[in-house]
């Protein structure tokens, strides 16, 4: 399961990923600017471009007949089928390592879509940017999430939001849904 680099390729894929669970109250919103402000902290898992057909127009069953057959006529012309650029993967999970100070970062945006829940994508990424925030020394990760049992796996605790200022204060109280947020915090030191 190999974890890469968000580039620009996915930005819409990773974009409709937040949205969708953003639109389910799961996640906040993100704007596709902030997406790009913050896209060197992003990273991704990318699945086969025929492993989700339904999410891929070009892998799509009937356009993979259409291939097979184009590419039968060529051979049979004795001529390779040159399909241009190689088609992309389907984003199936991602995640935000967001630094707050020298000591303290959030993980933010940890999204696997629907299909393939359970496969360990998430942790994957948990794991990720904790050997990120490790390698640059920050001592805390932190999360505000609807996934207590999840993070709780992981070696987060529970912690009151107040304890983070550092979130609360920057971020929290621009939040429209600062005065109804039931997101837990939790934390983990590294
Ligand atoms: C939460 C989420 C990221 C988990 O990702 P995932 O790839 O399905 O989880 P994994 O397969 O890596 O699971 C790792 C472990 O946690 C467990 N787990 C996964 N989701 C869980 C949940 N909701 N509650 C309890 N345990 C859970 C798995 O069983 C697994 O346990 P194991 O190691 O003992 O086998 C994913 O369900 C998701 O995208 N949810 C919607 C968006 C969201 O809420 N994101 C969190 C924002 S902070």
């Amino acid at each position: 399961m190999k974890v890469r680099k968000l580039t620009t390729d996915y930005f819409n894929q990773v974009h409709d990923l937040i949205k969708f669970y953003s639109e389910r109250r799961l996640m906040l919103p993100l704007s596709l600017d902030e997406l790009y402000h913050r896209a060197q902290a992003y990273r991704i898992i990318v699945g086969d471009s025929d492993r989700h057909p339904a999410k891929q127009g070009f892998a799509s069953d009937v356009a993979t007949k259409e291939v097979g057959i184009m590419r039968s006529m060529c051979s049979a012309k004795g001529n390779e089928l040159d399909l241009g650029k190689k088609p992309m993967g389907t984003v199936l999970a991602c995640a935000h390592l967001d630094i707050f100070t020298p000591q303290l970062a959030e993980i933010k945006s940890l999204a696997v879509i629907e299909t393939e829940h359970g496969k360990g994508y998430g942790k994957t990424l948990v794991m990720d940017c904790e050997q990120d925030a490790k390698a640059i020394g920050i001592k805390k990760l932190f999360v505000l999430t609807y996934q207590q049992d999840f993070f709780t796996k992981l070696g987060y605790q529970v912690v009151d939001r107040n304890t983070l200022p550092e979130k609360v204060y920057k971020e929290c109280i621009k939040c429209s849904y600062f005065d109804d947020c039931n997101e837990i915090a939790m934390v983990k030191s590294l």
